[in-house]
C-alpha cells in the first residue's frame, strides 16, 4: 500500500514542543522556521518528527536531499569512508576522494575547455570563491548581480545577494563595487513589457543605459547569475535571456558566473540548469544537492581561469573525504536515473498544479523546470496583488495535514522534493496542497 502522511498528535507534539522551548533558549534566533517541525528521521521523501508524526517532504531540506533522505547507498558510502578517513584537509594534503570527485565534476561541467574545481563547505563558500577568483583573474573591481538573487550570507556572497533587506540590515558597509539590475521576471516585468514582444529588453538595457552612464564595462570582473532564480521565487527567465546576457558579457571580457547552488545537480531535469539555455559559463557554483545532505560546496571553473597561486584561497574542511564520497554516490544515482526522473515527475507535478490553477483563483502563476517548481499566489489575477499572508497560511495548513512546503520570494510556494519522488507522492502533495489552499482562500 502507498504511504500517506500520518499526524497522530496536535502540532507541535509534546516532545517537539519541549525541544522548541529549549531551542528558544540556546539556538540563534536568526533562523527562520516556518512551522514547528522537529525532525527525527527521514527516508526518501518522508520525514518523521520526534512525536512519531509522518510528513511528506516537498522541501528536501531546502532542495538538498537530491537522492532522498538517507538513501541507503549514500549512507553506505558515508559509513565506509568514515571508517577509513574522516579528515585530512585538502588544503595541505592530497587524498583520493577529493581528486576523484574533482575529475568527475570536471567531466560533468557542460563546456569543452579544461576545468578545475575548488572545494568549500557550502553554497556561500562556492560563491565567495567565485567572487575572489573573478577579481584575482581579471584584476577588475566591479561586478553585476540581480535583484531577487540569493547567493549566500558571508560578506562577499551577501554583497551579491539582493533578496530581502532583512538579510542585509545592520551589515553595511558590504563589499563595494556591486551593482544589482532587474532579472527577467516576466510575470512581473520590471519594465512593464511583455515577452516576446519585449525582445528581452532587460538585457539590452544593460548596454544602453548601465554601460553608458555608470558602469564602465571594461572594469567589470563578472556577472553573477542564477540560471533560474531560487530564493527569489523560482523565476524561469525566457529562453534567450542567458544567451543574450552571455553575449553582452563576452563583448567586454566579463566573466559569466552561474550560481547553480539550488538549480544544479539534476534538480531541473538536466544535470545543470544552464544546459536548458545553451550557455557555457566560465564558472559554476555548486552545493545543496551535490552530496545528498553532507556539507559540500564546489566551484567549477575553466582551467585557464582557475590559475590563482598556491595560498591565495583555501579551506580546512572544504572537500571533506566523507562529503566527497557522498557526492560521488549521489552523482552516480543522478546519472543512473534521478535526473531523468526529475524531468518526468517535474512535468507531472507541473501538469497537476496547472489543473489546480483552474480551480483556485489565487494561483497566479505556476512555473518551473523539472522539480524546481513554484506557485505564485495573488489576491487577484488581474491586479496580481501579492498574497503574502495567504502564502504563509497555506504552508501552515499543509503542514498540519502532513505536507512540508517552503516559501520563496515574498508570495510564492516552492515544490522541490527529492529527485526520487514518484507520481503517487506527487498526487498526495497535490491533493493536500489543494485542500490547504481551499481552506485558506475559500
Ligand atoms: C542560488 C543559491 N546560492 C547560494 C546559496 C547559499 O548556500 P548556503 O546556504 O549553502 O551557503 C543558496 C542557498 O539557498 C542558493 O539558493
Amino acid at each position: 500500500m502507498e504511504r500517506l502522511p500520518k499526524i497522530r498528535t496536535p502540532l507541535p507534539g509534546p516532545r517537539a514542543a519541549k525541544l522548541i522551548e529549549l531551542d528558544k533558549t540556546y539556538v540563534s534566533p536568526s533562523y527562520t522556521r516556518s512551522y514547528p517541525l522537529v525532525a527525527e528521521k527521514g527516508s526518501g521523501v518522508w520525514v518523521e518528527d520526534v512525536d512519531g508524526n509522518a510528513f511528506l517532504d516537498f522541501t528536501a531540506g531546502i532542495a538538498v536531499c537530491a537522492t532522498g533522505h538517507c538513501h541507503p547507498e549514500v549512507v553506505e558510502a558515508i559509513k565506509s569512508q568514515a571508517a577509513k578517513l574522516l579528515h585530512m584537509s585538502g588544503t595541505d594534503f592530497y587524498y583520493t576522494s577529493q581528486i576523484v570527485l574533482a575529475e568527475k565534476l570536471a567531466s560533468l561541467a557542460p563546456w569543452n575547455s579544461g576545468k578545475r574545481v575548488y572545494f568549500g563547505n557550502s553554497g556561500a563558500e562556492a560563491v565567495e570563491a567565485a567572487f575572489k577568483l573573478a577579481r584575482w583573474y581579471t584584476k577588475r573591481e566591479l561586478n553585476l548581480a540581480f535583484f531577487g538573487a540569493f547567493h549566500g550570507r558571508t560578506m562577499g556572497a551577501l554583497s551579491l545577494t539582493a533578496s530581502k533587506t532583512i538579510q542585509k540590515r545592520h551589515y553595511n558597509p558590504l563589499v563595494p563595487g556591486i551593482t544589482h539590475i532587474p532579472y527577467a521576471y516576466c510575470y512581473r516585468c520590471p519594465y512593464n513589457l511583455r515577452y516576446p514582444g519585449c525582445d528581452v529588453a532587460c538585457v539590452q538595457w544593460i548596454e544602453d543605459a548601465l554601460f553608458r552612464t555608470t558602469m564602465p564595462p571594461e572594469e567589470i570582473a563578472a556577472i553573477f547569475v542564477e540560471p533560474i532564480q531560487g530564493e527569489g521565487g523560482y523565476i524561469v527567465p525566457p529562453p534567450e535571456f542567458h544567451e543574450r546576457l552571455y553575449k553582452t558579457a563576452k563583448k567586454y571580457g566579463i566573466l559569466y558566473v552561474a550560481d547553480e547552488v539550488q538549480s544544479g545537480m539534476g534538480r531541473t531535469g538536466k544535470m545543470f540548469a544552464m544546459e536548458h539555455f545553451g550557455v557555457e559559463p566560465e564558472m559554476m557554483a555548486l552545493a545543496k544537492g551535490i552530496a545528498s545532505g553532507m556539507p559540500l560546496g564546489a566551484l567549477v571553473a575553466r582551467s585557464d581561469i582557475m590559475v590563482w597561486e598556491a595560498g591565495s584561497h583555501a579551506s580546512t574542511f572544504g572537500g571533506n573525504p566523507v562529503s566527497c564520497q557522498a557526492a560521488m554516490k549521489t552523482i552516480d544515482l543522478l546519472e543512473k536515473g534521478l535526473v531523468k526522473n526529475a524531468q518526468i515527475q517535474g512535468e507531472y507535478l507541473m501538469r497537476g498544479l496547472r489543473e489546480l490553477q483552474g480551480e483556485h483563483e489565487c494561483m497566479g502563476d505556476v512555473r518551473g523546470k523539472g522539480l524546481m517548481v513554484a506557485v505564485e499566489l495573488v489576491k487577484d489575477r488581474e491586479t496580481k496583488e501579492p498574497a503574502c499572508k495567504w502564502r504563509n497560511e497555506i504552508i501552515t495548513a499543509a503542514f498540519k495535514k502532513g505536507l512540508l512546503l517552503l516559501g520563496c520570494g515574498e508570495n510564492s510556494i516552492r515544490f522541490c522534493p527529492a529527485l526520487m519522488v514518484n507520481s503517487h507522492e506527487i498526487d498526495t502533495c497535490l491533493s493536500i496542497f489543494g485542500e490547504a489552499t481551499k481552506e485558506v482562500t475559500g
